[in-house]
């Protein structure tokens, strides 16, 4: 069986550890993607994490480039190219910046890995993975925005820490858009199949959320320069291997609505079945009044980011 073909386009922080990680778990060969003036930083990264492999045996190959021929036949593209956040920025400021980025990422995907299944990182998220739809023409099942990966995996961390429990056996969904209007479910959150409202008081749960709606921030104003990058490659990396293993796994991601909780156009957090088939469907979760209210509020502004786009 010939090995699949992953193809990271940036290889910043988030694209080094994409690569380390994707190989420690041996899904296929890596192809490092960067701008030119950056192209011995990417070598060497690769170079540096094939002498990783000999340690435990890892039998996949990295190489980078700034040559687009070279992810001809990739299986999975990941895009993290553009610029991160500074402290004082919000992830909408960077729109024009990495707009312009995507563009000329999507014609070169679509012209040397027409079949990928796309993972979109770059911010201001639900807007930039729009752009690489519209500018790709890719299916809607196979361009997909990470945000509730990761944005879920704060949630549980937060749960796991007030409440001293495993963060494994924690459970729960974040939706909407990647941004402080996003929505932690907060009534379908469990641990260990108890719900949080049993185990936290009002008072603790409303902190959790607000942390989790500004954990990006946080993070932007204790690195000083640079975003989150550990813990969005972990969420990227297991919707990546979601696919490539047709596991069926249940992951919030911005997917492209097409009537899905009344939202019809727009790329937006929403439970999503990630097999063989790319995005195979969105579930649909009942919701109360409350977290219908909250899911409009983020749907007007990712809509307001996505009209800037002018596409
Ligand atoms: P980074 O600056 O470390 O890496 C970005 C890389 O993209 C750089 O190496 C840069 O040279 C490269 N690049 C720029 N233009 C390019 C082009 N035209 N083609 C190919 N590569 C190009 O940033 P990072 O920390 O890895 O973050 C990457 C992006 O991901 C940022 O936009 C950030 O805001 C976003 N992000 C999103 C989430 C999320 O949840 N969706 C989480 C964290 C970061
Ligand atoms: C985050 C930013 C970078 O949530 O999107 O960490």
């Amino acid at each position: 069986m010939a090995r699949k073909k992953i193809a990271l386009i940036g290889g910043g922080q988030i694209g080094g550890i994409l690569a380390l990680i994707a190989t420690q778990k041996e899904l296929g060969d890596i192809t490092i993607i960067d701008i030119p003036q950056v192209e011995g930083m990417i070598k060497g990264k690769a170079l540096d994490i094939m002498q990783a492999r000999p340690h435990d045996g890892y039998d996949v190959n990295i190489e980078g480039s700034s040559d687009y021929s070279k992810i001809e036949g990739a299986d999975v593209v990941i895009i993290t190219a553009g610029v991160p956040r500074k402290p004082g920025m919000t992830r909408e400021d960077l729109l024009d910046i990495n707009l312009k980025i995507i563009t000329d990422v999507a014609n070169n995907v679509k012209k040397y890995a027409p079949d990928a299944f796309v993972i979109v990182v770059s911010n201001p998220l639900d807007a930039i993975v729009y752009a690489f739809f519209k500018v790709s023409g890719f299916p809607k099942s196979r361009v997909v925005g990470m945000a509730g990966a990761l944005d879920t995996a704060r949630f549980r961390t937060f749960i796991a820490m007030e409440t001293g429990l495993s963060v494994q056996d924690v459970s729960c969904a974040v939706l909407g858009g990647h941004g402080p209007t996003m929505v932690p479910l907060i009534r379908s959150a469990t641990v260990g199949g108890v719900p949080i409202t049993d185990l936290l008081s009002q008072e603790q749960i409303d902190a959790i959320v607000t942390r989790v709606k500004e954990a990006g921030t946080e993070l932007v104003k204790l690195y000083g320069q640079g975003s989150a990058f550990f813990s969005p490659a972990a969420g990227i990396m297991e919707m990546a291997e979601a696919y490539l293993k047709d596991k069926k796994r249940v992951i919030p991601s911005a997917a492209f609505c097409e009537g899905e909780y009344g939202i019809d156009g727009y790329f937006i957090g929403v439970p999503c079945v990630i097999g063989e088939g790319g995005i195979e469907k969105i579930l649909e979760v009942s919701l109360s009044d409350d977290e219908k209210a909250l899911l409009n509020n983020t749907l007007t502004v990712v809509k307001k980011t996505v009209e800037e786009t002018g596409l």
